[in-house]
């Protein structure tokens, strides 16, 4: 009598935990996330985002006190992201630039206090601007490219002098990575980084983040497709990302994260260069939401998310996230 048995029981690695930690193919830690943080003008200063629960906007000092606290859990790293004031908005966004504006300023006292966390700025000027898009307009409301990358060329060298490690432009403008990459050489900032939004879709997830930031229902046209990318292409995110390292970026990123793993995929894959992914405000949202219902299990559920992240091959992770999951992570 034959008797049939498997050649292979998959099973049996999945048996144990201490063998499914042996041959897990990735891991998630502390160190592949990314914090971003809104900061505000003023002192002891902290403001609820009621379409992103558990995340504030903060002024500097609490800003220095978090920062420590990230330090404390392996997070190598925050993107910055400043809300101005209405007063200082203007249609040639020249706040980007000031030398003592306020992510100038936050940068300078990040690097003064807490030297060892990497400080990535945003370059782009929608914060800005009174329309809310990411550029310098025409009549028509047109988004104009040159004269656009020449503002971001001035604000990603504010943000250098004042120290940033990385800058990140997240405006979607052709040839801007080439142009800052120009300025901060001549200027003699030849080690600061370039982390590149380099696809970056024109997305309906970014709704809670243009609350956090104050440029929400104000973006005139009403979108921002003609400069962000249509989630319908994935090759044109190859000819972004190919454009982008040939103009000097260090790192590139995809954005929004969890529906566009695709991309990060194909972009760790094809170019095999330092790739970074944006789980994004809305997907945040989506994620507390359910938490905040009871239809999802909240530790389980961010840990998973993130490492689906490592799984479509991102080197890191931007995400609201950051804090809880490296909580997370060093008590497992
Ligand atoms: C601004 C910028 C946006 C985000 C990061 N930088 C919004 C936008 O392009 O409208 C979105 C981040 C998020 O949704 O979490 N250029």
């Amino acid at each position: 009598m034959s008797e049939h048995f498997p050649a292979t029981r998959m099973r049996r690695l999945r048996q144990h935990d201490f063998t499914r930690k042996l041959v897990a193919e990735h891991n998630l830690h502390p160190q592949d996330l990314i914090y971003p943080m809104f900061v505000i003008e003023g002192q002891n200063q902290r403001e609820a985002i009621p379409s992103m629960p558990g995340i504030t906007r903060m002024s500097i000092d609490l800003l220095l006190e978090e920062a420590k606290e990230l330090v404390e859990l392996g997070i190598p790293a925050i993107a910055l992201f400043p809300v101005t004031p209405s007063e200082l908005k203007s249609l040639c966004a020249s706040e980007a630039f000031n030398p003592q504006g306020l992510a100038q300023r936050a940068v300078r006292a990040l690097k003064h206090v807490v030297p060892n966390i990497a400080v990535i700025t945003d370059v782009a000027l929608d914060p800005f601007t009174e329309h809310g898009q990411d550029g310098i307009i025409d009549e028509s409301g047109y988004v104009l490219n040159d004269q656009t990358i020449e503002i971001l060329v001035k604000q990603a060298l504010s943000h250098a002098e004042a120290g940033a490690d990385i800058v990140a432009p997240s405006d979607m403008m052709d040839g801007r990575i080439g142009a800052i990459r120009q300025a901060l050489e001549v200027n003699g900032f030849v080690n600061t980084c370039i982390m590149a939004y380099s696809a970056k879709y024109a997305s309906a997830y970014y709704g809670p983040f243009r609350d956090a930031v104050g440029s929400a229902g104000n973006i005139k046209g009403g979108n921002k497709k003609n400069y962000q990318m249509d989630p319908a292409n994935s090759d044109e995110a190859m000819r972004e990302i190919a454009l982008d390292i040939q103009e000097g970026a260090d790192m590139v990123m995809v954005k929004p994260g969890m529906p566009y793993l695709d991309i990060v995929r194909r972009c760790k894959s094809e170019f095999k260069v330092p790739t970074f992914a944006y789980q994004v405000s809305g997907e945040y949202a989506m994620h507390k939401a359910a938490f905040a219902n009871g239809w999802l299990k909240e530790d389980e559920v961010i840990l998973e998310s993130l490492m689906a992240f490592k799984r479509a091959g991102a080197d890191g992770i931007l995400t609201y996230f950051a804090k809880q999951a490296a909580r997370l992570l060093v008590s497992k």
